[in-house]
């Protein structure tokens, strides 16, 4: 018998060796729309330590969980200024993009597209967003840099760094579409639904 080992173990050899390549990451619920910590802004992060970085590696793994382009740490919630974008979700590894204590510092022409948020599923609405923006942030090292946008990673830039100041897309729409969707959230939490 050129192979002793049973099939189980070596399906547990196997999950061994998983686990130590992708630690199990944990899976964050996302706060739904009238939790009050999505609507006020978040403080400013000043301790770049491992814990940070694991807290962002589990906000990528719960956005695609989500199948999100963008999450903010209020949406699971934390209100400190980090958010995670990744505009393949999750096709391209170079394509995650951690913000801490972001701020767009330029914004250029105007584009008109539709726009959803983990934390309101279910409604979308256009939002008028720049076509280009740059933003300046920091990394999980707390070293500083900027980095450019365009469209819908402008979009998700502007989008999130709305989330770290309490500002959700909602407020973007017309003040008719707006009341038309927390009206319809409001019976949704009446029935349960929310
Ligand atoms: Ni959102």
């Amino acid at each position: 018998m050129a192979d002793k080992s049973t099939s189980s173990e070596k399906l547990a050899a196997a999950a061994e060796a998983t686990a130590v390549a992708a630690p199990l990451r944990k899976i964050y619920p996302i706060v739904k729309y009238g939790d009050p910590v999505l609507e006020k802004p978040a403080s400013t992060i000043k301790n770049f330590d491992a814990e940070l970085e694991t807290l962002s590696e589990d906000m990528f793994a719960s956005m695609y969980a989500a199948q999100g382009v963008g999450l903010a740490a209020p949406q699971i919630g934390k209100s400190i200024r980090l958010a995670v974008v990744d505009v393949t979700g999750g096709k391209n590894p170079e394509a995650k993009i951690v913000l801490i204590n972001p701020e767009v510092t330029h914004g250029e022409g105007e584009v008109r597209e539709e726009e959803g948020c983990l934390s309101i599923p279910g409604f979308r609405g256009y939002v008028m967003r720049p076509q280009f923006v740059t933003v300046r942030a920091q990394n999980l090292k707390g070293e500083t840099f900027e980095i450019r946008g365009e469209n819908l990673l402008a979009r998700a830039f502007c989008h999130e760094i709305d989330h770290l100041n309490g500002i959700l897309f909602l407020q973007h729409l017309s003040m008719l579409k707006r009341d038309l969707i927390k009206r319809k959230i409001k019976k949704m939490r009446k029935e349960g639904e929310w």
